[in-house]
Formats: structure tokens, C-alpha cells, sequence
């Protein structure tokens, strides 16, 4: 069974057609890295997969569950809310800003889609929110406020938040971006750890080397389609498609 099985998505924005056909299938314990310039849709297709976008054509599966299928009239028919949300809360996603809430002290940011979301016991997600926070170095923050933290304890803590929901699955967008260079490797440390517990992951990424090291596969992709996927071998060493010579070019 596929983790994930998105086929022929395609979305608009408006007149702007950002995804333009693509299709990738997500083995269990896979973890795929996208590159691409900006603008070219990475953020889109993720958001798409847990329908923080809803898409205008296409057929995507999570676990053999169908969240959205095209129907017959070329349009695409959404599985019912409730069903949705069940589906979608098996994907964990951290973004480029953390976005934590201000006002909670970082255990109580880590509890809270538990406890609203998924109505589990405070005393119940409590130890595991404390093992999650080991995890990632950050035991000792439980109590702080997230002004307190650096940029890379923040997003470490963002992790631990979508971990917490126990997901199947792992997106990640950009999520070293928004970091200064001394603070990403303690988010790639962090990264790479669930990588080797083979959490099923994909991961929007700027960082080449993580790319090349961590994924078994990496995806390019330019103005709304797949231009080519490999291994980190193939698609860093040996690019086949000019488009993804010349990213490769500006960015390495
Ligand atoms: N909510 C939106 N409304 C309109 N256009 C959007 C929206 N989100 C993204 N876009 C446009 O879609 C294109 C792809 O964006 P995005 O998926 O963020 O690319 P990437 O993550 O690769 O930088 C860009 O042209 C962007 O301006
Ligand atoms: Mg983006």
C-alpha cells in the first residue's frame, strides 16, 4: 500500500495554473525531497496533499483512502468533511514559520491538537508531549513561553507539535528557511532522526546537502510540473533535463 498516491493533481489560482499534472507515489518509510525555484509550486502540491488547497483535477489516496478522486464531469469529488479530516490528521506538517501560538508555554503548544483535535486525556498526552520535547533536545523548555526561544528551538518545538498527533506522515515545508545558518542543524539533527525511525516523509527543501544525504528520492520540480525524480545520485551527479542542470548550477 501507498503512504501517499497523488495522481495528475492539477490547481489554479485564479487564471494561474500553479500545479500542472503532477503525480507521485509515497512509499512507507520514504523520504522524498523537493527542490525547485521559488514559485514553482512545491508549496502548493503540499498543501494540496492535506487539503489546506483544494485541487481542480486529480486523484489523491493516503493509505488507500481516497481524499478527493476525479469524477466524470472533469471535476473532483472530496471525500465527506469528517472522513477528510481523519485522513488529513494521519499528516503532520511544519512550516517555514513555526507559527506557534504566543501564549502557550511549549508543552501547552504541543498538547493542544491532541486535546482539541483528536479529545485526548491532558494526563495522557502529557508524558508522551514530554518524550516528544526529549526527542527533539528541547526537555527543558516545557515550561517556557515561545518568545523565549531561538528560531531553531521554535521550529524544533513546531516538530514536537505535529508529531504529537501521531501522524503517519510528515511534510515539511521549507522548514529551515526562515532560520539563521547557525540554527538550521539542530532542525536537520532533528529531521534526519525521524528519517532513521523511517517516519515517511517529504520535505521542501533548500538544503542540498540534507537533501543528498537523508532522501532516497529527490523530486525537481519547475513551473507547476515534475521535471525529474532520482536518487540524490542520479538527480545531484548526473542530471538528465537542461532545467535541472541550470538549478542545479545556481544553487550548489
Ligand atoms: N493563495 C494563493 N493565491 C494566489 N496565488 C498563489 C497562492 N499561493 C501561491 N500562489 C502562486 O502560486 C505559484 C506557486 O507558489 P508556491 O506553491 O508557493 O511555490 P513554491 O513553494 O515553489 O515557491 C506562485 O506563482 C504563487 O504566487
Ligand atoms: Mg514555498
Amino acid at each position: 500500500m501507498n503512504m501517499i498516491k497523488a495522481v495528475d493533481i492539477h490547481k489554479k489560482f485564479n487564471n494561474l495554473e500553479v500545479l500542472k499534472g503532477i503525480s507521485l507515489t509515497v512509499n512507507k518509510g520514504e523520504v522524498i525531497a523537493i527542490i525547485g525555484p521559488s514559485g514553482s509550486g512545491k508549496s502548493t502540491f503540499l498543501r494540496c496533499l492535506n487539503r489546506l488547497e483544494t485541487i481542480d483535477q486529480g486523484t489523491i489516496e493516503i493509505e488507500g483512502d481516497v481524499l478527493v478522486a476525479g469524477s466524470a464531469d472533469g471535476k473532483v469529488q472530496y471525500a465527506a468533511e469528517a472522513e477528510a479530516r481523519q485522513i488529513c490528521r494521519r499528516m503532520g506538517m511544519v512550516f517555514q514559520q513555526f507559527n506557534l501560538f504566543p501564549h502557550l508555554t511549549v508543552l501547552e503548544n504541543v498538547i493542544e491538537a491532541p486535546i482539541t483535535v483528536k479529545g485526548v486525556k491532558r494526563e495522557d498526552i502529557v508524558p508522551q508531549a514530554e518524550e516528544l520535547l526529549r526527542k527533539v533536545g528541547l526537555a527543558e523548555k516545557r515550561d517556557v513561553y515561545p518568545s523565549r526561544l531561538s528560531g531553531g528551538q521554535k521550529q524544533r518545538v513546531a516538530i514536537a507539535r505535529a508529531l504529537a498527533i501521531n501522524p503517519d506522515i510528515m511534510l515539511f515545508d521549507e522548514p529551515t528557511s526562515a532560520l539563521d545558518p547557525e540554527l538550521t542543524g539542530e532542525v536537520l539533527k532533528a529531521m534526519r532522526k525521524l528519517a532513521e525511525e523511517h517516519m515517511t516523509m517529504i520535505v521542501v527543501t533548500h538544503e542540498m546537502a540534507f537533501a543528498r544525504e537523508v532522501a532516497n528520492r529527490v523530486i525537481f520540480m519547475d513551473n507547476g510540473e515534475i521535471v525529474e525524480q532520482g536518487t540524490p545520485e542520479a538527480v545531484f551527479g548526473s542530471p538528465s533535463q537542461p532545467r535541472t542542470k541550470a538549478f542545479l548550477n545556481r544553487v550548489v
